[in-house]
């Protein structure tokens, strides 16, 4: 990172899901004040999986994560600063079947990990107020990346928007269509799931 010029990462298991072992961590170009994001707490010796993401600036706690997660494979990337509405940064899931979006669901949060297991909230896509021309090349950019797929008929893409609004694809998902903003309501994901198995099989 220092021959690089880079002040900031993310660290994600391979393996992983549901931000289980991701780590957004910062370092202040004077090589001396950091501070890392994760689910990861500590109590004692112990390490563990939480369900809230903890901000630690310690550096002997971030030496300790950062040492454990890296027992693993991972992937290490920029780390992107996201868009924001409401003072809260977010990134959407986009849900697809079929060359079809299904859903879009709006993950805002005051850190930079967004997964709405982990306190944070979901808002409408309506709300993000975007041009039709910007949910075009969001669409599109969803559904080309399926198509790399075939033999995939449904996917749960996590899409993030850089403050231009540049979409990118952070992650794609097999299931990923757990959105209880759509489930509690019309339950359109599930409905089009049922509907497609009922066209192929029944
Ligand atoms: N390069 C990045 N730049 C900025 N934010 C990122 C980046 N990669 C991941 N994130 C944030 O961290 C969250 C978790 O990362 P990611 O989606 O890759 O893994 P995951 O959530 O563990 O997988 P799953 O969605 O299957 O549960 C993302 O939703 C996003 O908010
Ligand atoms: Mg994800």
């Amino acid at each position: 990172m220092q021959a690089s010029k880079i002040t900031r990462m993310f660290i994600k298991p391979t393996l992983g899901s549901g931000a289980a072992g991701v780590i957004a961590w910062r370092r202040h170009p004077d090589g001396i004040r950091q501070v890392l994001y994760c689910a990861i707490a500590i109590d004692g010796s112990r390490l563990f999986n939480s369900n809230k993401i903890h901000s630690y600036q310690d550096d002997v706690q971030i030496r300790r994560i950062i040492s454990a997660v890296l027992q693993q494979e991972n992937i290490v990337e920029c780390w992107l600063p996201k868009a924001s509405v409401n003072g809260k940064s977010y990134d959407l899931r986009v849900v697809c079947m079929d060359g079809k979006i299904l859903w879009r669901v709006v993950r805002t949060s005051s850190q930079p990990i967004t997964n709405l297991h982990l306190q944070n909230q979901a808002s409408e896509f309506a709300s993000l107020g975007l041009s039709a021309a910007k949910v075009a090349e969001i669409d599109a950019l969803c559904l080309n990346a399926i198509q790399l797929f075939p033999d995939i008929r449904l996917a749960g893409i996590d899409v993030l928007l850089t403050r231009n609004l540049t979409p990118y694809i952070i992650e794609i998902n097999g299931q990923g269509d757990l959105i209880y903003q759509d489930a509690q309501n019309e339950n359109h994901i599930y409905r089009a799931q049922i509907q497609a198995i009922r066209s192929q099989y029944v």
